[in-house]
């Protein structure tokens, strides 16, 4: 089992939000963040899911869990959210939006407000957040920190989740232009790129049915396996933390080498038996 990486008080007396925490992911990293010494906030729409997580959470690592219902398309809700983690731990140190929405279709089929759900969910979710946190870290000085998760199809586009790539784009381009317009405040501004990490949410949302098994996302990734949620879990912990302190506006791909394996015009002929190689290596020697 793939085991956490920074020293027992790496996060010490921090408060991190995680939006999105409830779940998955969210769920993976703030355990984690708990384990190091953090105060956690988590949020998401469904309350009860939150609170059942929050105990969980506070009796697997005695940290303290905050459970607040707050749908991030909303500001107000944000706002709120961010009034009462601060009445519960005084500060807040980070922000980890990782909230997300999302699901295959063709885009022809999609309506314009799925369209705009997921733009909302993702892109206008991180925004509000970062806006209620950056406006409180500025006017509070405290060298805060943001975390966005984003996805390797960020750069590259995909079919099929064309909402999610444009948001996940947008949330991108946030993360290098506040890495540089609040570095001077103190504040930087992060993202991390996942590329298949198993959980629930996603994969009834990505891979329903046998679509699983049909599309099975370890052969797409040259390290032949997907991601464990420790490994991400520990990315995310290093970039909170006050060890990245000096990496501002980067985002940190973390996926097997997926995505670089999709996108090189040859790394199809790993499908090439190796013994098919000695007859190949004649023809191109010899080829005038
Ligand atoms: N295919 C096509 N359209 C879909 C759809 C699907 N699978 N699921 C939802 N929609 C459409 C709805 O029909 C609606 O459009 P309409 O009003 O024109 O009919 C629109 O999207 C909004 O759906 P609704 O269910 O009202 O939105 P919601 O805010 O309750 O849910 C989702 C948002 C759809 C993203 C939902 O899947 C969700 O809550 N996801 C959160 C978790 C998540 O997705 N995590 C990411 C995992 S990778």
């Amino acid at each position: 089992m793939t085991q956490g990486m920074l020293r027992d008080d790496a996060l010490k007396g921090r408060t991190i939000i995680i939006t999105g925490g409830g779940t998955g992911l969210g769920k993976a990293m703030g355990t984690y963040f708990l384990q190091l010494g953090a105060n956690l906030v988590i949020t998401s729409r469904k309350l009860d899911v939150l609170q059942k997580t929050a105990s969980e959470m506070e009796t697997a690592t005695g940290g303290k869990v905050l459970a607040v219902q707050c749908d991030v398309r909303n500001y107000d809700e944000v706002e709120a959210m961010l009034k009462q983690s601060l009445e519960k731990f005084g500060q807040v140190d980070a922000l980890l939006n990782n909230a997300a929405g999302n699901f295959i279709s063709p885009t022809e089929r999609l309506s314009a407000n799925a369209f705009s759900t997921i733009i909302d969910i993702v892109l206008k979710g991180s925004v509000n957040c970062s806006l209620a946190l950056g406006k409180y870290w500025i006017d509070q000085q405290i060298k805060g920190t943001i975390l966005n998760i984003v996805t390797t199809y960020a750069f590259t586009g995909s079919a099929y989740v064309v909402p999610s790539a444009c948001a996940k784009g947008g949330v991108l381009a946030m993360t290098r232009s506040l890495a540089v317009e609040w570095g001077r405040h103190g504040i930087r501004t992060n993202a991390i790129a996942p590329g298949p990490f198993p959980t629930k949410g996603a994969w009834e949302r990505l891979l329903p049915g046998d679509m699983a098994a049909k599309f099975d996302f370890k052969n797409r990734v040259p390290l032949k396996r997907v991601g464990e949620h420790q490994e991400l879990a520990n990315l995310a912990a290093f970039l909170v933390s006050d060890f990245s302190g000096y990496i501002n506006g980067e985002v940190i791909t973390i996926d097997g080498g997926e995505w670089l394996q999709g996108a090189g015009q040859f790394s199809a002929l790993e499908m090439i038996p190796g013994e098919m190689w000695d007859a190949i290596e004649k023809m191109t020697r010899s080829a005038k």
